[in-house]
């Protein structure tokens, strides 16, 4: 749930919106436990709470960023783009997805999904900074991220197809 913030309390801007951080938990929290807990924004995960996984990647001003050890505090004036604003952030596509998670999707990229976050986020933030990655440079960025299932092949096709649908968009 968002919450428009007072003036005077510390904001941070998520999916395009102000949200005012908790007095209680501004000082410790990080930023993924805002995200989840206080905010009912569960697209990141909990996986090593580490910075180790990826599970809870999330864009920060357009870079992926690891919500599981950034201090909530450290993000108050930025932009913070979760899973739940993807659509959005591309305009919003006709079924509500952004190109990633389409092909995502289409590419049947997952088997129990808890490393899907982090992989779509990793995507987005390469795809906006490269168009057109090969896939050397597709495996390179998600590297950094953990997939206990091993849909290493699936995801690096959906990553491709991904960009082939937004060049499409751009079109
Ligand atoms: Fe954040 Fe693993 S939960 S990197
Ligand atoms: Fe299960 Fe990646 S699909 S961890």
């Amino acid at each position: 749930m968002h919450t428009t913030a007072p003036s005077t309390a510390a904001a941070i801007t998520v999916n395009g919106r102000p949200c005012a951080l908790p007095r209680p938990t501004a000082a410790l929290a990080t930023l993924l436990h805002v995200l989840r807990n206080d905010l009912a924004l569960n697209g990141p995960k909990y996986g090593c709470g580490l910075g180790q996984c990826g599970a809870c990647t999330v864009l920060v001003d357009g870079v992926a960023a690891r919500a599981c050890v950034i201090p909530a505090q450290g993000v108050v004036g930025r932009e913070v783009t979760t899973l739940e604003g993807l659509s959005a952030r591309c305009g919003g596509a006709a079924a509500g997805l952004h190109p990633v998670q389409q092909a995502f999707v289409d590419e049947q990229a997952a088997q129990c999904g808890y490393c899907l976050n982090g992989m779509v986020m990793m995507a987005v933030a390469l795809l906006e900074r490269n168009p057109e990655p090969d896939e050397a440079a597709i495996r390179r960025e998600l590297s950094a991220n953990l997939c206990r299932c091993g849909t290493h092949v699936e995801i690096i096709r959906a990553v491709q197809r991904a960009a082939v649908l937004m060049q499409e968009a751009r079109a």
